[in-house]
């Protein structure tokens, strides 16, 4: 029978959407709450808004908003050349580093490739190697992060990319340098390595790595940053890959010629400049982090000590305490989708935002059956 519509390919058809945690428009409007009680604790976004010198950044660049933006990024590339100690011509701009993952995808993986990630790792690794007909393979993940070994066993001819996150979303797992290093030496050089870093500055320094440095033994290592997180645009859509120049030649190949709009590189500009918004906000991390794990032992709730502005906390029935903290004006994310049924992940808020939450994950365990099993 001729289809009425135009058929997509099995391996699209066949995708699961991403889902993104609810907004507080969305949960105002379906349970009818004041937006403004509301807290949203469910995008590992930065809860203190943009600092000022980006605000202004942003009004001054929306003056010229019918023009095209700078499809090269000079200006930022610049900024991010001179801190990184790079060739701009290694910088790729991406709208979020979600676009640097999937320009990896689209100039290396063909249909019937092999990419390989690890369990629990972030969602968008299998969904950018499977658009592309390639075959997606998932390594058993060790206490909840990356097992290296096990992910460098399973490469094989076919394979093109490995995506490693570190820290990882949503276990907030971290694997060490020495650990790193080991691993991406062994990885044969026509492998692409994928090592994602969205949350590296909220890393106390003494953790992070030398991955960019790293980039001169390895050409076949990329490293994405964003500013979403610790930089505070998420909302904007700015985020960056480093790479051998070959390598970074082929994701402009690919990619839009105009990905990343002009308000969201001033805004990086300016965010990249303001290092001491960076540090306070990794310093209001590290209290809230200290603040929840604080709560949790005082509710009997596992958790899992995270590196990242989030943590995953066990609660039992997920699902139904979720929904019972919806209904109450807090938005966590469930993350059965990451084959962690019985655990909620919460991003880190303002102390009175994660006080807010404690208080109400409190009196909902207390209601929900089945919640914590032990407690
Ligand atoms: C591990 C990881 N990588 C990449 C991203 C993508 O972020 P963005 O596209 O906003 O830079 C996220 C977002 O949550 C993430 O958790």
């Amino acid at each position: 029978m001729t289809p009425t519509v135009p058929v997509a390919p099995a391996y699209v058809r066949e995708l699961a959407r991403y889902v993104p945690g609810k907004s507080i428009e969305d949960v105002a409007r379906d349970l009818n709450l004041d937006p403004k009680g509301i807290v949203k604790l469910a995008s590992n976004e930065n809860p203190r808004g943009p600092g000022a010198a980006v605000l202004a950044a942003i009004a001054a660049a929306a003056q010229e908003a019918t023009r095209y933006p700078d499809g090269n990024g000079f200006a930022l590339k610049a900024a991010l050349s001179t801190r990184l100690g790079v060739d701009a011509a290694q910088i790729v701009l991406g709208n979020g580093s979600n676009d640097i993952l999937e320009l990896a995808a689209q100039a290396y993986l063909r249909p019937g490739d092999e990419a390989i990630y690890s369990q629990h790792a972030f969602a968008v690794y299998p969904l950018a190697t499977r658009a592309r007909g390639a075959i997606g393979v998932e390594v058993p993940a060790r206490d909840y992060g990356h097992d290296l070994a096990r992910m460098r066993a399973a490469i094989t001819p076919r394979t093109r990319i490995v995506f490693v996150a570190n820290p990882n979303n949503p276990t907030g797992t971290l694997v060490a340098a020495a650990e790193l290093l080991d691993f991406i030496a062994s990885v044969p050089p026509g492998v692409l390595v994928v090592l994602d870093e969205a949350y590296n500055e909220y890393l106390e320094p003494a953790d992070r790595c030398d991955s960019v440095g790293w980039i001169a033994r390895f050409p076949n290592l990329l490293v994405s940053r964003t500013f979403s997180k610790a930089y505070g645009l998420a909302a904007l859509r700015i985020g960056y890959g480093i790479m051998d120049a070959g390598i970074a030649d082929m994701l402009n190949r690919v990619r839009q010629p105009f990905n990343v709009n002009a308000l969201a590189q001033a805004a990086a500009l300016a965010a990249l400049a303001d290092v001491s918004y960076v540090d306070a906000s990794r310093a209001l991390n590290q209290m809230g982090l200290a603040q929840l794990a604080v709560g949790f032992a005082e509710l009997g709730v596992e958790f899992l000590p995270s590196h990242g502005n989030f943590v995953l906390a066990k609660v039992g029935n997920a699902e139904q305490v979720y929904q019972r903290l919806l209904a109450q004006g807090v938005i966590v994310r469930p993350v059965a989708n990451y084959g962690l049924p019985e655990w909620l992940r919460i991003s880190v808020g303002l102390t009175d935002e994660n006080d807010r939450f404690l208080a109400v994950l409190g009196s909902v365990l207390d209601s929900v059956p089945m919640s914590v099993p032990g407690r």
